[in-house]
């Protein structure tokens, strides 16, 4: 089988400005490329992820280590902002090329040491995310890989994204509560990126992980996809669908990819669909400290139908109603045709698209919604303001100093405490 490993030569990589290529090699030991084996579907691809991000590899900067550990301050706990599956987050500040060495603010994550997982995912990252340029997905702007004196080291340099994810926002009581334009315009602005990875590449990418705390916000409060780590490439033109081992997150893996190992497009739907669900209800998609019958949201809000007298009743207490019912209406509509049972009446990404931008049109155009209150402005009056963090003219407002600093003083504090990933590892049949 035909496989792709990342290239090592560590003297070639000190000081370079753009990324090795990636050495094609016959090998059975995996990587993210090994659609040849896991799936029967999608070998035949004359232009796959690996031949486009030669292509492209050179816009991406290779950090030495020691140029990382310095801008993330020896990866001080202070700068740590997170925590995920892969390893740590820390936010740091690099040098910028393209302006005489100005400084600049990134995010930094560092891969755990062991395991051939991690570093599968680290080259799907660094493959995928070399490829693909969409105004909603996060940008790479480079890594590092180097057998440093304390052992290999693998990290992924980002562009650093001030409001943390989608998920903070719903589901931590500590950030503020979105406002209802804000919510329908992070869920547009997220299947945009989506769609652009479906249907606006060479090849079909499916992100396979699509859920809310891979959704970052920018300074504006603008969404943008993140962690291809488990991306993969979809079917070629004349196959259904690629077979692959489950993975993903419980909650917001597709039923039908769960059971068959049949990736498509439409997991990722599915996976939207419960999203659109999470961020009506304020609700994660699974609940352990609730009664029985709420603890999976999917099920909960199946006995509250979009067209229901008591449909109102699944809707976010934190947004006080101030939201349009009848955009919320069809926002459950859409969810539900996410969620059908067989992945081909699910709508395509680019309808979801379309919808969603008819739902925000509507809604923003003088309803219940227009009253919205967003509830930034409820921080507390007295937290510092780090200056490092002021935005530049256009966002200058008191409202956005406070969320401000509320989140640096969150993140001084780290979050990963809150978020637990559930990897489903499950192999399945190759057809
Ligand atoms: N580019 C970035 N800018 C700012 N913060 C980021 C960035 N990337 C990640 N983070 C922060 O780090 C946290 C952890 O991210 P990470 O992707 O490692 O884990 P996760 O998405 O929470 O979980 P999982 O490993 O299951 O994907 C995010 O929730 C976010 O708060
Ligand atoms: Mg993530």
């Amino acid at each position: 089988m035909e496989c792709f490993s990342y290239f090592k030569n560590k003297s070639k990589h000190k000081g370079q400005r753009s990324a090795p290529e990636l050495e094609r090699k016959s090998d059975n030991s995996a990587t993210t490329a090994d659609r040849t084996t896991k799936s029967s579907c999608s070998a035949t691809s004359p232009r796959g992820i690996p031949e486009l991000y030669e292509e492209k590899a050179h816009n991406l900067r290779v950090f030495s280590f020691s140029e990382l550990r310095q801008a993330a301050n020896d990866f001080s706990r202070l700068l740590k902002i997170g925590e995920g599956g892969f390893g740590c987050v820390y936010k740091g500040s690099i040098k910028r090329v393209d302006r005489k060495g100005e400084p600049m603010q990134v995010a930094i994550k560092k891969l755990n040491r062991d395991g051939l997982q991690g570093h599968k995912q680290w080259i799907a990252e660094v493959q995928f995310l070399g490829v693909v340029e969409h105004a909603n997905l996060v940008k790479l702007i480079g890594y590092c890989s180097e057998d440093s004196e304390r052992g290999m080291q693998h990290l992924l340099v980002y562009e650093f994204m001030p409001n943390k994810s989608l998920e903070d926002h719903l589901f931590n009581k500590a950030y503020a509560a979105l406002s209802w334009q804000t919510r329908l315009s992070i869920l547009l602005g997220a299947a945009q990126g989506l769609a652009y990875l479906h249907e606006g590449l060479e090849v079909q990418v499916i992100h396979r992980d699509f859920k809310s705390s891979n959704v970052l916000l920018d300074e504006d409060f603008k969404p943008k996809l993140s962690d291809f780590g488990l991306a993969r490439e979809g079917p070629t033109a004349d196959r259904t669908h690629v077979s692959t081992a489950v993975v993903g997150t419980h909650g917001y893996a597709a039923p039908d990819y769960i059971e068959t190992g049949h990736l498509t497009t439409k997991s990722d739907v599915w996976s939207f669909g419960v999203v659109l669900y999470e961020v009506l209800t304020g609700r994660r998609s699974l609940e352990r400290n609730r009664p029985r019958t709420e603890q999976r949201l999917l099920e909960w809000v199946r006995q509250y139908p979009p067209d229901g007298k008591k449909f109102s009743l699944i809707i976010d207490p934190r947004l006080e109603n101030q939201y349009s019912v009848s955009a919320a209406r069809k926002i459950a509509k859409l969810a539900d045709s996410c969620l059908l049972k067989s992945s081909k009446d699910r709508p395509k990404t680019s309808q979801v698209v379309h919808s969603l931008q008819e739902i925000t049109q509507v809604s923003g155009a003088g309803d219940d919604a227009s009253q919205a209150v967003d509830r930034s402005t409820e921080l507390s009056e007295n937290e510092p303001v780090d200056s490092e963090l002021k935005p530049d003219q256009s966002g200058n407002s008191e409202s956005w100093k406070r969320r401000m600093a509320h989140l640096v003083k969150l993140g001084e504090h780290g979050d990963s405490s809150s978020r637990k990933k559930f990897l489903i590892m499950q192999r399945t049949r190759v057809q």
